[in-house]
């Protein structure tokens, strides 16, 4: 299971201790940056992650920035990716189970590191419900080849 995992300067405290934590539970995670704390542009780091998930080198995103937010606009810009802003677990929880999401963007100004943790965990341990959301998936999928 691959992680990728990037944030600019506003998530850069947030994606160290995410990192630290990943690591010390054994996932296999590809930290993309930034590596200090120099003001940077969101885009720049979400799109490395994006693009990777979304030719499939990369199974699961964490982007971090601020609120979130830009983070998940770049991220959906990318084909096949689902990007959901989950600054708490029961939004990361939906966010698999009827969205199969497959990045997670976090807020470093919106949410504390155990909350964020548990939001993480959570979206990684989630397994999507299919069914009619499957459906619904489809319809995404569908709208994303009209507007290539
Ligand atoms: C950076 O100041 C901030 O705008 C950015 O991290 C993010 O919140 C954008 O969505």
């Amino acid at each position: 299971m691959k992680i990728g995992i990037a944030s600019d300067h506003a998530g850069f405290k947030l994606k160290k201790e995410i990192v630290a934590r990943l690591k010390k539970e054994g996932y296999d995670v590809k930290d993309f940056g930034v590596f200090q704390s120099k003001r940077v542009d969101y885009p720049d780091y979400g799109e490395k992650v994006a693009q990777e998930v979304s030719v499939g080198h990369l199974q699961w995103g964490i982007l971090i920035c601020g609120t979130g937010i830009g983070m998940g606009i770049v991220a959906n810009k990318f084909k096949d990716v689902r990007a959901a802003v989950c600054n708490d677990p029961c939004l990361a929880k939906i966010a698999r189970s009827h969205n199969d999401a497959n990045i997670i963007c976090l807020g470093g100004r919106i949410t504390g590191e155990e909350y964020a943790w548990e939001s993480v965990k959570v979206f990684l341990e989630t397994p999507f419900s299919g069914g009619r959301h499957y459906r619904r998936i489809g319809k995404i999928r569908k709208i994303e080849k009209i507007c290539a």
